[in-house]
């Protein structure tokens, strides 16, 4: 199956995509790696790993956020891709983007949805007192990260944990789950 795989920064889960889909036995190939920011050090892992890679900056869009979508879906739809994975893709997104993939975009999110939605997960799990956190892949819709989950991976929060210690154990499982859930996806 032909993916693109939308960034906006470093791209750690992106490179997991990456090495999953050049084990032969994996069924997607990544067609387009595409960023909303010019500089995403995503974008240079990409090119490096000899893929097609494309930055549609949001900011030449203005506040119009539905535009720089449509920018974004014809590039998705010239590459061929039939399915999309959101990979630290910090955008929220406006139901024509939402539409136009229903039941064919898939998020990763850094805590076990339905906790924790929005940014800063790590901070709220730790202030909450939470026991557990984790990781969670879902189909995309017009909620954010509201979908339905297609799978998670959880993690203890430690006595001693900061945000950046539980961030990382917590990505260490993201590079695991989101490989194996887009395959068993589209087992
Ligand atoms: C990950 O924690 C992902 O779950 C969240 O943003 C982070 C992106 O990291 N949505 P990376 O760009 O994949 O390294």
């Amino acid at each position: 199956t032909p993916i693109a795989v939308l960034i906006s920064g470093r791209g750690s889960n992106m490179r997991a995509l990456i090495e999953a889909c050049a084990r032969p036995d994996f069924p997607a190939k990544i067609v387009l790696v595409l960023s909303n920011r010019p500089d995403a050090v995503g974008l240079q892992v990409a090119h490096d790993a000899g893929l097609a890679t494309l930055a549609i900056d949001h900011k030449a869009f203005g506040k119009d956020r539905e535009s720089h979508e449509r920018a974004v879906n014809d590039a998705v739809a010239k590459s061929g891709a039939s399915l999309i994975c959101l990979a630290g893709y910090m955008r929220v997104l406006t139901p024509f983007l939402v539409n136009a993939w229903e039941g064919k975009m898939l998020n990763i999110h850094p805590s076990l949805l339905p906790a924790f939605p929005g940014l800063h997960t790590h901070e709220r799990a730790i202030a909450e007192g939470a026991s557990e956190h984790g990781c969670t892949v879902h189909l995309v819709t017009a909620g954010v990260d509201e979908g339905p989950i297609l799978g998670q991976a959880r993690v203890p929060v430690l006595a001693n944990d900061t945000a950046d210690s539980l961030a990382a154990r917590v990505l260490e499982q993201e590079h695991l789950l989101y490989p194996n859930v887009l395959k068993r996806f589209l087992a």
